[in-house]
């Protein structure tokens, strides 16, 4: 049982005892029904306090018994909020630190609640893709009024309790404790007095619930939430199921959530949002790197190049407050790197996002350099010079000559073999790749890059460097394109097939956005530069002659049509707007194109396109977890949801194949390699995926 009982003269205190947040699992709840049981046949025992020990009062469900039968078991949530309801001597919750769903939920079973001051107090969730499910939405509008009450169930956001407990009318807390540290004796001196008092006990079931304005305030809820939360059907829900309290008998409020919940359940958006939970939490963890292995001080931090890269990655280690030392080849190079790091901070302060005086202290942290002498003291250098083996060679060289015992080389590059850039130094256990996405103060993504050598320790640091500076860190082995690239290369190639065989660019966007990515692989081409797979092409002609490409792409390039920053790409674009306009030269140039192939094009379904095009990432994903690249399937899925605008609704790639069914993807697949125009090869399901489907199993 993961809570205990103990007795405090005629005070009863049970204190929840799972660590970290005294989840609300099996365990839990029967120690909390233990105790209550044993309180209500002591006589001696007047009054209880339910509390929490360590850092939370509880966050909730379990997530260990997230979707299992275990959640439901008896006696569960809300079987044990009934007890505490039933209970005929006053109950009082002493709340501190964190009381979140459940716990929240729980605390409102409670006669009374004593909370401790800078409490997060919150409903989170909506953010799972579910609504409370275990009175949240017919309590908390009873104790908070219904529109403070829905803020916090839709938003799902924690708000303090020094906050909630000074709103007018409210009846969430009967007390604010002083400190957390007089909360204890506090709730016990309260559930005295309460005892003494004596009389009927108070239940927030028989609190009354209206909203003034009725149904017309809901309705206006409903277009607000409506048109916030297009692809995610539980915020529209959380307002339904708190409509139902104000106008359903309680019990039967209760039945309405429960039904939405349980319906929320199944949902394939709350399937996703529940992987992405687990992944996120997830990645962070390395198979053979133990939690506990010792990492190296980061206090001061090197970047080699000011350019696009170098300036955005610094940034982020400005605001953490990390100083950053930025070395370039020339002063000119040096002075366009922090003009634009300045342009950018003063950006977010004309928008009133950063404070003047945090930009100044923050630019009071970097300081720039031409001589490597500088970087003798950081503790993490890291490279992001242009992307030639070359010139890395002749970074790596100095750095290893310079650097201080013990210090991280990091580099940012993107294609480049960083077990090769570890071979020009006599350090390679030091080296790490730590591939940035751009703008790289903006996006989440970092591929943390494990070399062969690469130390235990190195991954450590570097896994909760990327925390501090509030990244989403993957691990990748050393690839050609790493997870991200060498799966986007594949989504690429189906994109151009898909031009050769009839659709136009629009047509492919189009389909894809409507699947929910942020933006198809030709708006995307544009905007990023098609010159960059140009290149790529180029080098893999000589490199991997057995991949196929459609020629299209270089047709375009061949043209000058780099994109966004040439004024032309897939789609002509006007003078300083974005509007992406379709081409008809481009869209000649296609049909020229397919002319010269001999190919009648055919009409493409959106289906198809938006098949070809995922199921190209999973299958290329599979092989990357074949070849031990990724250590999850889960890591390929954070890369894609928070590096390449793959809709979140769909959970990433893997998860989204493992809720099609693997059968029908294989299914598919096998179907595409009969194409003729496609690559057949490339379409035979991947041996990992062909063994899931034989034993029935998912991704995950
Ligand atoms: P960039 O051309 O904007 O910046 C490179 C900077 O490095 C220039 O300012 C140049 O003066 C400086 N530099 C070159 N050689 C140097 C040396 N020996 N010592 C000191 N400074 C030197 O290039 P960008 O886009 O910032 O790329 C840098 C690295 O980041 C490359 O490895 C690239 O593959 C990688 N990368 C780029 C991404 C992008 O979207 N641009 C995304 C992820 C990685």
């Amino acid at each position: 049982m993961t809570a205990e009982y103990k007795v405090h003269g005629d005070v009863a205190v049970i204190t929840m005892t799972n660590p970290p947040v005294n989840g609300l699992g099996y365990s839990t709840r029967v120690g909390i029904t233990d105790g209550l049981a044993k309180a209500l046949a002591d006589d001696a025992v007047k009054a209880i306090v339910l509390t929490g020990a360590g850092k939370a009062f509880s966050g909730g469900a379990d997530i260990k018994e997230f979707g299992t039968p275990k959640a439901l078991q008896d006696p569960n949530l809300l079987s044990v909020i009934l007890a505490l309801e039933a209970s005929t001597k006053p109950i009082v919750a002493a709340i501190h630190s964190v009381c979140m769903g459940g716990g929240l939920e729980l605390a409102l079973g409670c006669h009374y609640r004593v909370v401790a001051p800078g409490t997060n107090v919150a409903l989170p969730e909506v953010k799972l893709g579910l609504i409370p499910g275990a009175g949240g939405t017919q309590r908390l509008p009873r104790v908070l009024g219904v529109e403070a009450a829905l803020n916090m169930i839709v938003s799902g956001q924690a708000v303090k309790s020094e906050l909630l407990a000074s709103a007018p009318g409210q009846k969430l807390f009967d007390k604010l404790a002083a400190s957390p540290e007089s909360l204890f004796d506090e709730a016990v001196e309260f559930a005295k007095s309460v005892a003494a008092k004596g009389g009927d006990l108070p239940l927030v079931r028989n609190l009354p619930c209206k909203h003034p304005q009725g149904d017309a305030y809901f309705q206006f809820a409903k277009n607000m939430v409506g048109g916030m939360s297009k692809n995610f059907p539980a915020p529209l829900k959380c307002v339904e199921a708190v409509q139902a309290a104000t106008q359903l008998k309680f019990d039967a409020g209760m039945a309405k959530e429960r039904e939405i919940f349980i319906a929320l359940m199944t949902t394939p958006e709350s399937s996703a949002l529940r992987h992405l939970f687990m992944a996120e939490r997830a990645a962070s963890k390395i198979p053979d790197v133990p939690e506990d292995t010792p990492q190296r001080p980061i206090k001061t931090v090197g970047v080699i190049g000011a350019g696009t890269m170098g300036g955005g990655i610094t940034m982020n280690f400005l605001n953490a407050g990390i100083p950053v030392t930025m070395l370039e080849m020339k002063q000119e190079a040096l002075d366009r790197g922090v003009a634009t790091i300045k342009k950018n901070y003063e950006a977010q302060v004309k928008k009133g996002k950063l404070k003047h005086d945090k930009y100044e202290q923050r630019m009071a942290l970097l300081s720039t350099t031409l001589d490597y002498a500088a970087l003798k003291d950081c503790d993490l250098i890291i490279e992001a010079v242009f992307e030639e083996l070359g010139v890395k060679e002749k970074v790596f060289t100095q750095l290893d000559e310079i650097a201080k015992q013990g210090a991280i080389l990091a580099s940012n590059t993107s294609t480049l073999d960083v077990d090769k850039i570890a071979a020009f130094t006599k350090r390679p256990q030091d080296v790490v790749g730590m591939h940035f996405f751009s703008p790289a103060n903006v996006m989440k993504l970092l591929e943390v890059v494990r070399g062969k050598q690469t130390a235990k320790d190195v991954l450590a640091t570097v896994m909760a460097v990327a925390k501090k500076i509030k990244k989403t860190a993957v691990v990748s082995g050393v690839c050609d394109g790493f997870i991200g690239n060498r799966m986007i290369e594949q989504y690429s190639r189906q994109a151009g097939f898909l031009l050769d065989e009839g659709a136009t660019p629009q047509q492919v966007d189009k389909a894809i956005e409507k699947f929910g990515f942020a933006m198809g692989p030709f708006r995307m081409g544009d905007l990023a530069g098609n010159d960059i797979g140009w290149a790529i092409r180029k080098r893999r002609a000589t490199e991997r002659a057995d991949m196929k490409y459609s020629r299209t792409a270089d047709k375009l390039c061949e043209l000058g049509r780099f994109g966004q920053k040439t004024g032309a790409g897939w789609y002509d674009y006007q003078a300083g707007k974005r509007d992406a306009i379709p081409s008809d030269l481009v869209n000649k140039m296609i049909e020229d194109h397919r002319k010269e192939l001999g190919i009648t094009p055919r009409k493409i379904s959106d289906e198809e396109i938006v098949q070809r095009l995922v199921y190209a990432l999973v299958n290329e994903g599979a092989h990357i977890l074949e070849d031990g690249i990724a250590s999850k399937s889960g890591d390929i899925d954070m890369v894609y949801l928070t590096g390449y605008g793959f809709p979140m609704h769909r959970g990433g790639p893997m998860h989204y194949a493992s809720q099609v069914g693997l059968y029908n993807v294989a299914e598919t697949m096998k179907r595409f390699a009969k194409n003729p125009r496609d690559d057949a090869a490339f379409w035979q399901p991947a041996p990992l995926i062909q063994k899931l489907v034989a034993e029935g199993k998912t991704f995950s």
